[in-house]
């Protein structure tokens, strides 16, 4: 075994800090100036224009309303910079004051050029990955002229019936953190006046992914204690980074509503992270406080949005139709007007819009480049995840006779780019038959059959499928959800294969050859009789353009999949919300043990846990160290294992670090993950990695909602998953 030692020196923060240590101040004198003298000048109309925004329709309505100043931003503005450069022009030349319009797009995981679904790029644990592909997506979005985007999306989702799930990065804080941090860091890079760089919105604020029973928009009661840990510390890290906009949700936490809530917007926000940007409502999600039965009027709601924080009413008509009339009759002091303009007006500053308004046609040259194409490969290569490969059976042989590719996403470029692909198109995209005849251009012969629909009852094409499948080697059944079955008002109530594909992979597995099943989904799906039965399964995702390439790397070996599951996938609905990061309870489950906390029909455990993902090498963890043994509440604790690869073939693995506080003044979660790494091994190379755990690491939320690190004895876990690896303790003495 050939050995290198270098020391891997991380813990959660430090991995938090990817190419900022803390994001560049919005506030700086020169701008507080700037906007001090143009509130000077600016009528109450005017003020209220700039805390505006609509979606964009080529209307003289709007142009007019543009000229009055009474319009601040657009969503949705066609995709060309010629058409941007053309509507800012009104602003900039024919209003009054000449105050540029902001855009805001939501580029989620990619404008042109498209990457993995938010929640695929989370399975490659690589934070840095993450940046790289959001500096992308900004370039290609700055260069259609938007300077804005909503994302990024860092709700913590447990619960995959949520569609939105595919917009974030999974089920766990400390993960969220860390790709928050970077796609922020992506999207802004260092200088927001950067004509490639656009403003950040960390969405949605705050606790939207804990929906009830994961039907979007719906109630969300959860304790200020778990909203704190749980649900907020990927939006606190998202504002450490110098996020420059946050958007308020849909939802209500506990009975008032996030787009009113002074709890989240204000105190925490503003008084404790000492946020200066702005907050966006969501779509109407200020008129919406109607609906939530807190406001009685129009009126009404623009008071409570407003005064709880949210600075700009995205396409709600509320602002523009109540503020000035309600600061006139003395309901609403122009103070908090003022406040929420200088917000919006600092954002416009910072990134450099009095100064140049207009997008450069120039860098639209970026757009769909080679290097973009090669960084959405990796990023989608890094994305997969290998759940099962019994006998190694893949990666396949590019000797064999032919393939059967089957299913009805096998050939689809439309699916692979997921919800939100901004504006991606079929054209740029590689469907998996593609990536798959890219590859094999010599002997082997592929037959292709789609077999089903993804939804629907028609078994008409299963005839076809099974002969194609029984004259071939191998059957690669690409089966999962269409890329419309995710991202919003896409909850779902069954988990399982959509349609009738799971009976068409049972008509093939029956056949009797060697069947590969490839999932594409937005979502974790239950499919417990396929883990039993097929003996290969690859979770593909939503991978972007370079889907079908990246598979193909997989199912041939010429990429070692080395991604990892970000959230738990379920055995079946009914078990959701599970997570690996849940309460011990006071009696905490045994199967086949009455009176524990768990189903009579079903296992405790997940069908895939959390972290969990194979390689085609094989590592092995020993030698864990643990020092001190006893630390002081505010010191430190070094953790290091040695991972080896001991196999013939280099991979990357994931190494991940839990802990567990055993006895704390409130209870804490079974495992926290509190540190991970990805790391490159060479065959039989072996690699000592190093966490340090501190405060931030060890602490808890008291009942008087201080962070404190409580004296006690921790576990403390390194391996390969949630459900894995070498267990060690310490203790924490006072
Ligand atoms: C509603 C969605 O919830 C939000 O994520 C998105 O940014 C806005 N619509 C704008 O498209």
């Amino acid at each position: 075994m050939k050995w290198t030692f270098p020391v891997v020196f991380i813990s959660c923060l430090p991995i938090l800090s990817i190419s900022l240590s803390a994001g560049p101040s919005l506030k700086t004198s020169d701008t507080e100036k700037r906007i001090d003298e143009l509130l000077s000048k600016m009528n109450l109309d005017e003020k209220v224009g700039q805390l505006v925004q609509y979606n964009y329709q080529d209307s003289e309505k709007y142009k007019a309303l543009i000229r009055e100043g009474k319009i601040g931003s657009f969503l949705n503005v066609p995709p060309d910079a010629a058409t941007a450069n053309s509507i800012q022009k009104i602003a900039v030349e024919e209003s009054r004051l000449g105050i540029p319009l902001i855009y805001g797009y939501d580029v989620i995981h990619g404008q042109k050029t498209i990457f993995p679904i938010p929640l695929a790029e989370s399975s490659s644990w690589d934070p840095v990955l993450a940046e790289r592909n959001a500096r992308v997506a900004a370039r290609e979005a700055a260069a259609c002229g938007v300077r804005w985007t909503f994302a990024p999306m860092m709700d913590i989702a447990r619960d995959p019936r949520w569609g939105r799930i595919a917009e974030g990065a999974g089920e766990d804080p400390c993960l969220g953190a860390a790709f928050a941090r970077a796609r922020v860091a992506g999207f802004q890079g260092n200088d927001l006046s950067n004509p490639e760089s656009v403003a950040a919105c960390a969405k949605h604020y705050a606790a939207y992914g804990a929906a009830e029973g994961g039907r979007d928009y719906n109630t969300v009661d959860v304790s200020e204690k778990t909203l704190r840990e749980v649900y907020l510390p990927p939006f606190k890290a998202a504002v450490d980074a110098g996020a420059a906009t946050l958007m308020s949700a849909f939802n209500e936490i506990g009975g008032m509503p996030a787009s009113a809530n002074p709890l989240t917007l204000t105190r925490i926000l503003r008084q404790e992270w000492g946020f200066e940007g702005f907050v966006v409502s969501d779509w109407n999600s200020v008129g919406e406080l109607i609906s939530h039965g807190v406001a009685a009027s129009p009126g009404e709601a623009g008071i409570l949005a407003l005064s709880a924080g949210v600075d700009m009413d995205m396409e709600g008509n509320i602002y523009q139709g109540q503020l000035a009339r309600l600061v006139r009759e003395g309901k609403l002091s122009e103070k908090l007007v003022d406040q929420a303009v200088r917000r919006i007006l600092r954002v416009k500053f910072r990134l450099g819009l009095f100064e140049k308004p207009y997008t450069d046609t120039n860098l639209a040259k970026s757009i769909l480049s080679k290097e973009h194409m090669a960084q959405a490969l990796d990023a989608a290569r890094k994305s997969i995840v290998l759940l099962k490969n019994d006998k190694k059976l893949l990666p396949l042989n590019k000797g064999m006779k032919s393939i059967a590719v089957v299913g009805p996403l096998a050939d689809s470029r439309k699916d692979v780019l997921g919800s939100w692909s901004g504006r991606g198109s079929e054209e740029n995209a590689v469907s998996v038959l593609e990536g798959i005849r890219e590859k094999i251009v010599q002997s082997v012969k592929i037959l292709y059959s789609r077999g089903c629909d993804v939804t629907g009852s028609s078994r008409e094409g299963f005839k076809d499928a099974v002969k194609l499948a029984a004259q071939a080697d191998a059957v690669v059944a690409v089966l999962g959800e269409s890329a419309d079955m995710s991202g919003e008002a896409e909850s779902r109530s069954d988990l399982g294969l959509p349609g009738v594909q799971e009976d068409l992979l049972k008509e093939l597995v029956k056949i009797g050859k060697p069947v590969i099943l490839v999932l594409m989904n937005g979502r974790p799906l239950a499919f417990s009789w396929a883990a039993e039965q097929v003996p290969a399964i690859v979770e593909s995702w939503q991978l972007g353009v370079q889907h079908g390439r990246a598979v193909a790397d997989v199912l041939f070996g010429d990429w070692n999949p080395a991604g990892k599951l970000t959230v738990s996938f379920p055995r079946v609905t009914g078990q959701v919300p599970i997570y690996y990061n849940h309460k011990n309870t006071g009696r905490p489950s045994q199967d086949n043990v009455k009176w524990t906390s768990k189903y009579i029909d079903c296992p405790s455990t997940p069908l895939y846990p959390f972290g969990y993902g194979l390689s085609y090498a094989t590592f092995k963890y020993q030698d864990l160290k643990i020092g001190p043994e006893t630390i002081a509440p505010y010191g430190t604790v070094k953790v290091s294992a040695v991972v080896s690869n001991l196999g013939n073939r280099a991979g990357d693995e994931i190494v991940q670090l839990y802990i567990r506080d055993l006895a704390a003044s409130m209870t804490r979660p079974v495992k926290e993950l509190k540190g991970f790494k990805r790391i490159p091994l060479g065959p039989g190379e072996s690699k000592t990695v190093e966490f340090v755990l501190g405060s931030d690491e060890l602490g808890l939320y008291n009942p008087r909602m201080e962070w404190v690190v409580e004296p006690g004895d921790f576990q403390v876990w390194v391996g390969p998953s949630s459900a894995e690896g070498l267990a060690g303790q310490f203790r924490v003495v006072e």
